[in-house]
C-alpha cells in the first residue's frame, strides 16, 4: 500500500484495534455458595456435565444411535450425553435428544463472566475528536446480543470532548489493564488504566508521527514506530528509559509494528 501524505480519509473509520481481556475470575455461585455451570472461553471448549436442551428435553448420548444418528461426535469421545458444541456453533452447545421427533437442539448453558474486550481508535470528522471505542471480543456473546438486530454494542473507553484530538495507534498490556494510545494531533502518547480511568499523558510534542505501537509482554517494553522521526522508539512501561532503536533513511520510515518473542517485524512504505 502506498501511503502519500498524512491527510486523513474523512468519516468515522477504524484505524486499528487491539485485543484486551483480563484475567477473571471462571467460576460463579449463587447465593447458596453453589457454584453454577457456565460456559468458560469458546463454548468447544465446554466439559460439563449439563444434559438437557433448552427446551428442558433430556440429551441422547453421543455414543447411541437412538433415536438419531449423530453426524458429530464430541472429540472427548462423546461416552456420556453432556452439552457440547463439536461443530463450533457460534450460538453455543447443543446436543442430540431424546425427543425422536427433534434431532437436536441448543442447551441453554449461561457464559461464565467474560470481560474481553476489543478496543479500537477512532475519529469524527465532524466534531474533529476521537474515541477509543469497545466491544465485547467473545463472538458467541457479541453473535447472542447483535444476531437479531445487527447492532453492536459499543461502549466508550475514552471519550474526549476536547476537539483536535485524532487517537491513532493503540496498544494494551494485558496483564496489567493499561491501554496505551496516540494522538496524532495533540502529540502524547496516553496511557489508561482501566481499573481506575485515568489516563496518563507521555512524550508530549513527540508523537505527531506514530503509527502503530506494540507491547512486550515479557519484558514490558513498548515499542512504537514513527514517521516523522523515522524511528522505532523504546520505552520502558514506566517511560522513563527511551531511546530509538532503529532509524531508518529519509525515503523509507517505518510504519506497521508487531512483537513476538525477541524479534521486531515492522513495515516501511515509500513517502513519495
Ligand atoms: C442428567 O444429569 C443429572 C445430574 O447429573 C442426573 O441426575 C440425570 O440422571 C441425568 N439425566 C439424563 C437423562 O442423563
Ligand atoms: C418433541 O419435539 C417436537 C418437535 O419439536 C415437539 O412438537 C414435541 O412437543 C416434543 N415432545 C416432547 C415430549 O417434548
Ligand atoms: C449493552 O451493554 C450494556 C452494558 O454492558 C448492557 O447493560 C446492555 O444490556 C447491552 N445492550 C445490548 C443490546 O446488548
Ligand atoms: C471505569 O469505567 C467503567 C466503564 O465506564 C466502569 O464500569 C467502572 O466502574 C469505572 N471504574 C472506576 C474505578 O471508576
Amino acid at each position: 500500500m502506498i501511503m502519500c501524505t498524512k491527510q486523513r480519509i474523512v468519516g468515522l473509520f477504524v484505524l486499528s484495534a487491539v485485543f484486551l481481556a483480563t484475567v477473571v475470575k471462571r467460576t460463579y455461585g449463587n447465593n447458596n455458595g453453589i457454584f453454577a455451570d457456565c460456559v468458560d472461553g469458546p463454548s468447544v471448549w465446554y466439559r460439563g456435565t449439563h444434559n438437557f436442551t433448552n427446551t428442558g428435553t433430556a440429551c441422547q448420548r453421543w455414543d447411541t444411535n437412538t433415536p438419531h444418528t449423530p453426524r458429530y461426535v464430541p472429540v472427548d469421545g462423546g461416552e456420556h450425553n453432556y452439552c457440547r458444541n463439536p461443530d463450533g456453533d457460534l450460538r453455543g452447545t447443543w446436543c442430540y435428544t431424546m425427543n425422536v421427533s427433534s434431532r437436536w437442539e441448543y442447551c441453554e448453558i449461561p457464559k461464565c463472566p467474560d470481560d474481553s474486550l476489543v478496543i479500537w481508535t477512532n475519529y469524527d470528522s465532524k466534531s474533529q475528536s476521537s474515541h477509543l471505542l469497545s466491544v465485547q471480543a467473545d463472538p458467541e456473546i457479541v453473535k447472542k446480543e447483535t444476531d437479531t438486530s445487527g447492532i453492536f454494542n459499543v461502549s466508550v473507553v475514552v471519550g474526549s470532548r476536547e476537539t483536535q484530538t485524532e487517537f491513532w495507534a493503540i496498544a494494551s498490556d494485558y496483564l496489567r489493564r493499561k491501554i496505551f494510545f496516540t494522538d496524532y494531533r495533540s502529540e502524547y502518547v496516553g496511557v489508561r488504566f482501566l481499573n481506575s480511568n485515568i489516563t496518563v499523558k507521555y512524550f508530549k510534542g513527540m508523537a505527531h508521527g506514530i503509527e502503530s505501537m506494540a507491547f512486550d509482554w515479557k519484558t514490558r517494553n513498548l515499542y512504537w514506530t514513527d514517521s516523522e522521526f523515522k524511528w522505532i522508539m523504546a520505552t520502558d512501561s514506566s517511560f522513563r528509559y527511551y531511546s530509538p532503536v532503529y532509524r531508518s533513511g529519509k525515503r523509507e520510515p517505518p510504519y506497521g509494528l508487531a512483537i513476538v518473542r525477541r524479534k521486531m517485524y515492522f513495515s516501511t512504505y515509500k513517502a513519495f
